[in-house]
């Protein structure tokens, strides 16, 4: 049977790659867009989710980093650097090591999520924790990428935001159209800006009749885009997007305008609900920064921002797994603590609340 080849391979004709160009691919992209009725039910909306956590290191940035580091292959690269929150470390590293180059990851020193930190190291990157936050980690990598023979993959590099661009293709040729809304996570705006130059793409080959009104969430405190200026200490508990100073700030402001979009802020304890109710309604789990996306549309849904039937898509950045220590903690902050019974039926019975009787 023929397998799902990777974003590269599926969207060559939409892609700057040619037959000079090494594919390094880990089978990114083709991932589920999963109709949720219960996020339906509470808003009125046709709510669809664009699950990215099954992509190959479980984050979206697996779409960009098979172009990003394809490309720095085709150009003779030796080794990758990026500066990240976690999930583009993860994945750098990933596609750096399947091309047999060298990673090098720079990231904020005890603010990143703990199965990514895990993920760099298991995929043979040179991981440094720099004593400051991801904007100073991007700075760094800047400048040693103008100065020394490592190539940036951040999304500031261009071809990230092309291979991330094909997510929205994959959305448009499920529903046949653009959705009327997306919700979106917002750290740098690289994604926000892959998606819409997507859509914009399909609407100009007339594959699709309309943009999406493009809707970014960041952390409340972490809300430079929604402030009007950079944010020093940015913090939050969504810690991928605990950005202060977004690289691509021109360029999602240039995106909002296009799509008649929305920037929003989301307090901490709204993701965190949020979260739950996908994980415990829905049946997808993902990183908080994720859930930002599911908070964002019950917050405009409440305000009375989304009309009844509109077609709404949710991209969900990251898997739950990488980041799962807030499952295990209560609306209030407290830990959750499973039942612990002995060897016993009737116990279990008990715990479970089960009357005797057949089902
Ligand atoms: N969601 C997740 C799970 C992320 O890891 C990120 C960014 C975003 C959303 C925001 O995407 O930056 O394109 O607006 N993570 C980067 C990293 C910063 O280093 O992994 P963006």
């Amino acid at each position: 049977a023929k397998q799902w080849r990777g974003v590269l391979h599926e969207y060559a004709d939409r892609l700057d790659v040619s037959d000079k160009t090494p594919i390094i691919s880990l089978g990114e992209g083709g991932t589920p867009l999963i109709y949720a009725a219960a996020l339906s039910a509470r808003t009125g909306a046709k709510v669809w989710v664009k699950y990215e956590g099954m992509n190959p290191t479980g984050s979206f940035k697996d779409r960009g980093m098979t172009m990003a580091v394809s490309k720095a292959v085709e150009a003779g690269a030796k080794a990758v650097i990026c500066a990240s929150t976690g999930n583009t470390s993860a994945s750098a590293a990933a596609y750096a090591t399947h091309a047999g180059i060298t990673a090098a990851v720079l990231v904020p020193e005890g603010k990143i999520a703990m199965g990514k930190l895990a993920q760099a190291i298991a995929h043979n990157a040179q991981l440094i924790q720099v004593q400051g936050n991801f904007d100073d980690c991007l700075d760094i990598a800047r400048e040693l990428s103008a100065n020394y023979p490592v190539h940036l993959v951040n999304s500031v590099n261009n071809d990230r935001i092309e291979g991330q661009k094909t997510a929205a293709f994959e959305v448009v040729e499920v529903l046949e159209d653009a959705p009327d809304f997306h919700f979106i996570p917002v750290g740098n705006a690289g994604n926000y800006t892959a998606y819409t130059r997507g859509y914009t793409e399909e609407l100009e080959r007339g594959i699709s009749t309309r943009l999406p009104r493009m809707f970014g969430f960041q952390a409340a405190g972490s809300a430079p885009l929604v402030n009007g200026s950079v944010v020093k200490n940015p913090e939050t508990v969504a810690s991928a997007i605990r950005i202060g100073n977004p690289a691509s700030w021109d360029l999602a402001l240039a995106a909002r305008e296009a799509t008649d979009g929305y920037f929003g802020a989301i307090e901490d304890d709204m993701i965190l609900a949020a979260q739950r109710i996908l994980s415990a309604e829905v049946g997808i789990f993902v990183e908080p920064a994720s859930a930002i996306s599911v908070a964002g549309l019950l917050e405009r849904a409440e305000a009375g921002q989304v009309p009844a039937g509109s077609t709404v898509v949710l991209t969900v950045t990251g898997h739950g797994l990488k980041d799962p220590q807030w499952a295990l903690k209560n609306a209030d902050g407290g830990e959750i603590a499973p039942t612990i019974v002995p060897v016993d039926v009737s116990e279990v019975a008990s715990v479970l609340g089960l009357a005797k009787g057949s089902a």
